[in-house]
């Protein structure tokens, strides 16, 4: 029996290769990207939606491309106890609109959607890469105005502008509609196929499924390749390229600056059309921090009669977190309540119960020596103390400290409240 329970003792003390704890300081700065996102997703009109972490494995084999590396080679897949296949999400696009078809949803559109939790890839793990990482997603669904793309692109610029973040590149591609790129992408197998044999071996895989893709390949020689390709923009049909210049206008108009990127293919297969990416070379290899795009032809691939025209974009929250971490940590100030000895613990978590129903952010720093209590409370962002001992108790008083000035005072509690309120505005 003993030595059972013995066995049971987990072994594992460090999470999954890739995957990371959030720890109070790194989540200070994910809770910040998230804030930045959640309040333009207000400014632009979004409406939160959540969708299950865990789908049917065909939400997204048969939507993401089988020539991308996420259903290639990155999918957490796997058969659950009912028999049926299952993904942790890869993303969030998919799902989504899974959810606009499985929940009748359709029937109101336009929609825009703001969601944000985990994604996972079974990637090699380096610095800005992770298993599970997570994304702030956008989408526009059921709106094919070219004004929307433009607003999609804004609203990436406005979150990085929001957070304080320079030296953000945006690149922006057309990709055309899906025509104009059939043909050009037998031009593309045309030009490759001569070089079939120089080519990396994912290329030689890519060529004749999904040229497109070999523009996506960080092998040297594939680049030096890609770089004298013919380019998609030879091939828009009139609607398409004006479409893509009035985008380009308009975004000029808004002063956001961009780079037109004709390389640019992004790594999913669903895009037509507009692709963008938001990106810095400030975190080493991992240079996209969000990129998004036009994707016209996802619902009628997931079971739709017909395409329904949508744009988004997502914004990896531990990439954002890199570029914070050298930015001050969120606001925590807080009261904090000493109690001097055992003999006040009550009354202390009593007053404490009535501040925090008052929304006064409050915590109590009851055991210890005085001298520590009150480090420890700075090094938590505590920015006043209320010190409540055998004296202050029998005269209904609390001896109330600025930490950050040193002031100190004698209030009643009805002054102590005002004082506390006016402090943190509630
Ligand atoms: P994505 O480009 O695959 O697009 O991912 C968006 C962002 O998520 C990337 O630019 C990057 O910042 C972050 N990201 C991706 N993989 C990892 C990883 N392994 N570790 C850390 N961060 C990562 C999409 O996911 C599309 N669903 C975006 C979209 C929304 N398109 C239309 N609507």
């Amino acid at each position: 029996m003993k030595l059972n329970s013995m066995n049971k003792i987990i072994k594992h003390t460090q999470p999954i290769r890739g995957m990371k704890d959030i720890p109070p300081l790194q989540y200070d700065l994910f809770q910040r990207v998230v804030d930045s996102a959640s309040k333009i997703a207000r400014r632009y009109c979004f409406e939160n939606f959540a969708t299950p972490i865990l789908e049917y494995s065909s939400v997204f084999d048969r939507t993401l491309g089988e020539t991308s590396d996420v259903v290639n080679k990155e999918m957490y897949s796997f058969v659950d106890r009912s028999g049926q296949g299952v993904t942790l999400r890869p993303e969030l696009t998919a799902g989504i609109m899974r959810a606009v078809l499985s929940e009748g949803l359709i029937q109101n559109l336009p929609l825009k959607f703001f969601s944000y939790g985990p994604l996972f890839r079974y990637d090699r793990p380096q610095a800005g890469r992770q298993r599970q990482f997570h994304q702030v997603n956008f989408e526009i669904i059921g709106e094919e105005s070219y004004s929307v793309d433009v607003e999609a692109i804004k609203i990436g610029y406005d979150i990085v502008k929001d957070l304080a973040i320079s030296d953000i590149t945006i690149e922006i591609n057309s990709l055309g509609c899906a025509d104009s790129r059939v043909i050009y992408q037998q031009k593309l197998v045309e030009y490759f196929a001569r070089y079939e044999s120089e080519l990396s071996e994912d290329s030689k895989l890519r060529l004749y499924k999904n040229p497109m893709r070999i523009f996506d390949s960080k092998d040297d020689r594939d680049k030096i390749l890609a770089s004298g390709a013919p380019r998609i923009s030879a091939f828009y049909t009139k609607l398409a390229s004006s479409r893509f210049e009035k985008i380009l206008l308009m975004l000029n108009e808004l002063s956001v600056p961009y780079q037109v990127n004709e390389l640019l293919v992004r790594g999913l297969d669903y895009y037509c059309h507009t692709a963008f990416e938001y990106s810095t070379n400030a975190i080493g290899a991992q240079t996209a921090i969000g990129g998004g795009g036009r994707y016209d032809g996802l619902a009628r691939i997931m079971g739709s009669k017909s395409d329904i025209p949508s744009i988004g974009l997502a914004l990896g929250i531990e990439r954002i977190m890199l570029l914070l971490k050298d930015q001050e940590s969120y606001n925590k100030a807080h009261l904090g309540i000493f109690p001097i000895s055992e003999l006040e613990i009550n009354a202390s978590y009593l007053i404490a119960s009535k501040l925090r129903d008052l929304d006064i952010p409050i915590n109590l720093y009851e055991k210890g020596k005085l001298g520590k209590r009150i480090e420890r409370a700075i090094s938590k962002g505590c920015n006043y103390a209320a010190f409540l001992g055998e004296n202050e108790l029998i005269r209904n008083e609390f001896k109330l400290k600025n930490l950050i000035t040193g002031e100190e005072c004698m209030l009643s509690y009805d002054d102590l409240l005002k004082t506390i309120r006016e402090q943190f505005a509630c």
